[in-house]
C-alpha cells in the first residue's frame, strides 16, 4: 500500500519534532544576549520584603569615592607579557608594573586610596576589584556592571577610603577567570603591623607559589610576635597551620576575631578569595614553618632548623572561635530573607550543553536579582547541593555567619567575604544593607562563575548604564 511509506516518514518527522523541539527550545532560551544590560538579568527577588522603587534613580557611576587629594597613589601599568616564576623559569601571563604578583598597596586606616590603572597590552581589557573592601559602588571595578573594561590604551582611576583595617587582596574582573590565573592581581594591606609576614598563594601555571616564590625565609627575633596573613588567590580551598609554635586566629577576611584562644595541632581553612591572619610568638632558638595547604610550598619564619610537620587533622572551626561580642545589628529584624540554593542539571548555556550551576532552581542569566533598600537587615541561607565546594563572595559588604547546618554561631562573630560552603552543608548568613549599589554574589572559583554562579545583590533605584557582553565586550567572569 502506498500511503504507508509515507505515513511512516510523517510518524518519523513527528516523533523527530516532539523529541527535538524541546531540546530546541531550552537550547534556545540559553542564549545569553550578547548585549545584556545586569538591571535586566533574572527575576527581581524582594526577599518576602516591600517590592519597593526608588522615584529617583542613582546611576552607579555617580557612586564614587571621594574627591580632593589622595593619601595613597599608586600607578599600575598592565601588561601581557613573559615573566620568570622563580625557580621555575618564564611563563605568558599579565603583569602590573613588570611583576606579578603587582605591587603590594599598603595604607592606613582612613587613608584615601588612588590607583590608575593603565592597560597597555591586554587584549581583552581590563579591570580591578579590591577583594573585601566594601568600596563605593562605582570603585568596584566589575566590567559590565560599575564600569566598562580598560582597553589597550585606555586607563581608569579607583578612589576609595580604606576604612577597614585588614587583609585585602586586588584582582582583575574582566575575563576573571583567566586573567587572575594569569597574574593580573596584587595585595593589599590596610595598617599593617611592624611583624607582617604576607602569605599570598598563587597557582601559575601548575605552579604553586607563595608571594611569587617558590618558598622564603622571614626573619623575626625570638619572642617576637608575628601576625601572618594568609591569601588565597586560587579557586579551591586549603588549610594553614604552623609547625613549631603554636598560634591564634586574629582576623578573617579584613575583620578582627574576638578574644581567640590559643590553638595548636590544629590547621585553619583559606577558602578561594579568602584571607586569614594568624598570630605567632616566635620560639626561642628555632624556626616556625607556616604550612600551606600541603605540598612543598611553605613559608620558614626565624633562624635556625624548621620543623617539618604534616597538616593537622584537626580543623579551627570559626562557628565556634573567640567569644560573641556586638554585632552592631539585629539579624532578628530582617527586612528580607533571601535564599541561595546551588545546584547543578544537565543543560545548555548560552548553547552548550553540559551539567550548569543553578541558583534557586535557575540557570544564568535567568537567575534571581536580590532586591533590598538602603537599611535593610537580611538574611541569607545560602544552601549547596550541587556536589562541588563553592567559595561564595559578596561584593561590597560583609556577611555575619549566624549559623551552619542548623547549628548557631556561638564563637566570635564570624564576618566574611569569601565562605566556603561544602557540598550538601548550609549556613544561614545575615548583613546590613548599607552600601548602595549593584553588586556580584558569586562563586570565586572563578570557572564557576564563568560557568554561570552568578547573581547580583541591586539596591532599589540604583541603576548602570553599563552592559555585559556589548560594545566593550565585557565578560565580568
Ligand atoms: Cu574577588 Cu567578584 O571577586
Ligand atoms: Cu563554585
Amino acid at each position: 500500500m502506498a500511503w504507508r511509506p509515507r505515513r511512516r516518514t510523517a510518524i518519523a518527522v513527528l516523533a523527530t519534532i516532539v523529541v527535538l523541539a524541546p531540546i530546541a527550545w531550552f537550547w534556545q532560551r540559553s542564549l545569553v544576549p550578547g548585549d545584556l544590560s545586569p538591571m535586566e538579568m533574572g527575576f527581581a527577588d524582594y526577599g518576602g520584603g516591600p517590592a519597593t522603587h526608588a522615584h529617583h534613580g542613582q546611576d552607579v557611576g555617580t557612586l564614587t569615592g571621594p574627591s580632593g587629594p589622595a593619601d595613597v597613589v599608586v600607578d599600575l601599568v598592565a601588561r601581557q607579557e613573559r615573566f620568570d616564576i622563580p625557580g621555575r623559569g618564564p611563563m605568558d601571563g599579565i603583569t602590573l608594573n613588570h611583576t606579578s604578583p603587582g605591587p603590594e598597596i599598603v595604607a592606613k586606616q582612613g587613608d584615601l586610596v588612588q590607583v590608575t590603572l593603565q592597560n597597555e597590552s591586554v587584549p581583552d581589557g581590563i579591570t580591578l576589584h579590591w577583594h573585601g573592601v566594601d568600596v563605593p559602588a562605582a570603585e568596584d571595578g566589575v566590567a559590565g556592571v560599575t564600569q566598562d573594561a580598560v582597553q589597550r590604551g585606555q586607563s581608569h582611576v579607583y578612589r576609595f577610603v580604606a576604612k577597614d583595617v585588614g587583609t585585602y587582596w586586588y584582582h582583575s574582573h574582566q575575563v576573571s577567570h583567566e586573567q587572575v590565573k594569569k597574574g593580573l592581581w596584587g595585595v593589599l594591606i590596610v595598617e599593617p603591623t611592624a611583624n607582617d609576614v604576607v602569605a599570598a598563594v598563587h597557582t601559575y601555571d601548575k605552579v604553586r607559589t607563595v608571594n611569587g616564590g617558590y618558598g622564603e625565609r622571614r626573619v623575626a627575633a625570638p619572642g617576637s610576635t608575628v601576625r601572618v596573613r594568609l591569601i588565597n588567590t586560587d579557586n579551591g580551598p586549603w588549610a594553614a597551620w604552623v609547625d613549631g609554635a603554636p598560634y591564634r586566629v586574629v582576623a578573617v577576611d579584613g575583620t578582627e576575631v574576638n578574644a581567640p584562644p590559643e590553638v595548636s595541632n590544629k590547621s585553619v581553612l583559606v577558602t578561594a578569595g579568602g584571607r586569614v591572619d594568624l598570630q605567632v610568638t616566635m620560639p626561642q632558638g628555632s624556626a616556625i614553618r607556616i604550612g600551606l595547604g600541603g605540598g612543598p610550598t611553605t613559608l620558614v619564619i626565624g633562624e635556625g632548623n624548621a620543623p617539618a610537620g604534616a597538616e593537622p587533622r584537626e580543623r579551627v572551626d570559626l562557628l565556634s572561635y573567640g567569644k560573641p561580642a556586638q554585632l552592631g545589628f539585629d539579624p532578628a529584624k530582617a527586612t528580607r530573607v533571601f535564599r541561595y540554593d546551588i545546584g547543578r542539571r544537565p543543560g545548555f548555556l548560552d548553547g552548550r550543553p553540559g551539567l550548569w550551576w543553578t541558583i534557586n532552581g535557575h540557570q544564568y542569566p535567568d537567575v534571581p536579582m536580590f532586591m533590598v533598600t538602603e537599611g535593610d537587615v537580611v538574611r541569607m541561607t545560602i544552601k549547596n547541593t550541587s556536589g562541588q565546594v563553592h567559595p561564595m563572595h559578596l561584593h561590597g559588604h560583609h556577611v555575619v555567619v549566624l549559623s551552619r547546618d542548623g547549628v548557631a554561631a556561638t564563637g566570635s562573630p564570624w564576618w566574611t567575604d569569601s565562605l566556603n560552603v561544602e557540598d550538601d552543608e548550609s549556613f544561614e548568613v545575615a548583613f546590613v544593607a548599607d552600601n548602595p549599589g549593584i553588586w556580584m554574589d558569586h562563586c570565586h572559583n572563578l570557572p564557576h562563575a564563568a560557568q554561570g554562579l552568578v547573581t547580583h545583590l541591586m539596591y532599589s533605584g540604583v541603576t548602570t548604564k553599563f552592559h555585559l557582553g556589548g560594545s566593550a565586550s565585557n565578560q565580568p567572569e
